[in-house]
């Protein structure tokens, strides 16, 4: 990580429960100084380096950033009582899944800039991939946000908000589908004899090495089975099965599209509480 990229101070995380506290420990690993973070979470469980606080009055003068960790159910919860501690000069970073930024806006209309950043588990180990979006950020904030999510991995900022839920879809939820079929291989393996320890380090291996391999050498997935299948081989009897009527591509597809349906979902809500704020307030 660059030596010189630092947290803005104040930075508060309103929420750091799994993603927030894998951004953290992300930055953590990277050397970065988490001095500037105070987190907010009504546990009040300690994040190491952090200054880690149970209520907003707590939290001291408002935040140059502001990352939103939380889940999306909580939002017209928190968002009332998080306005008035947020000044033109913060910039919001929504990790909230299926929120568009204009229901974000409505919720905290004063602040300088709202950019929605979806990152995936891994950028605790700052391997991950991060999907981000704003319409209102200036360069100079595109530019921070960037270096801070590209401290933890793979970064790229999206045009519109029906891409960024495709990152959040197949990136974010990813991580879980990916840690299902290691799973399933490692069951295949201890029917096959193996003990459980051993099945389990041999999936995930297996599974990490073809994916090292790929990203070190630019190989296509295609190569890399061309190059285990032989015809009429034994892997090539398992990809039939895998391949068959589509299978895999289905099943995939089906379950991507699975969560595509909830983040819509989650953005109806999220669009119809701040219309009923708006009504509300006119
Ligand atoms: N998990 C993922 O892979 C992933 C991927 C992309 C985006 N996201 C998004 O990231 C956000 C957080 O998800 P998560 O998986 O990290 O959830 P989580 O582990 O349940 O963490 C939620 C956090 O919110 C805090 N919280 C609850 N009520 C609060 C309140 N009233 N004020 C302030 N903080 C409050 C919790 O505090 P305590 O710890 O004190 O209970 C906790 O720290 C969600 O919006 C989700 O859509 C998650």
């Amino acid at each position: 990580m660059s030596g010189t990229l630092q947290l803005p101070a104040p930075t508060w995380f309103i929420g750091c429960g799994n993603l927030g506290g894998a951004i953290v420990d992300g930055w953590r690993a990277g050397g970065m100084d988490l001095g500037p973070v105070t987190v907010i979470r009504p546990s009040g469980k300690q994040v190491e380096g952090t200054r880690t606080v149970t209520r907003l009055a707590d939290a001291g003068p408002p935040p140059k950033l502001a990352v939103l960790g939380f889940k999306p159910q909580k939002l017209d919860e928190v968002a009332p009582g998080l306005r008035q501690h947020l000044s033109a000069k913060t910039v919001v970073v929504s990790l909230l899944v299926g929120v568009e930024a204009a229901s974000i806006r409505q919720r905290f209309p004063g602040v300088q800039a709202i950019v929605r950043a979806l990152p995936n588990i891994p950028v605790a180990v700052r391997r991950g991939v991060t999907g981000l979006y704003s319409v209102d950020a200036d360069q100079g904030v595109r530019q921070l946000v960037n270096d801070l999510f590209s401290a933890l991995g793979f970064t790229m900022w999206m045009t519109d908000e029906v891409k960024l839920a495709a990152v959040g879809s197949v990136a974010g939820a990813g991580t879980a589908y990916v840690a299902r079929f290691i799973d399933a291989l490692s069951k295949a393996a201890v029917q096959r004899g193996l003990s459980p320890e051993i099945a389990a380090i041999i999936a995930r291996e297996t599974v990490l090495g073809t994916g090292w391999m790929a990203a070190g050498t630019g190989e296509t997935m295609d190569s890399i089975i061309r190059r285990v299948a032989s015809p009429k081989g034994t892997t090539e009897a398992g990809l039939s099965v895998l391949d068959g009527e589509g299978a895999l591509d289905d099943l995939i597809a089906a379950t991507i599209n699975a969560a595509a349906l909830r983040g819509a979902e989650l953005a109806r809500e999220a669009k119809a509480a701040s219309l009923a704020e708006e009504t509300r307030t006119a």
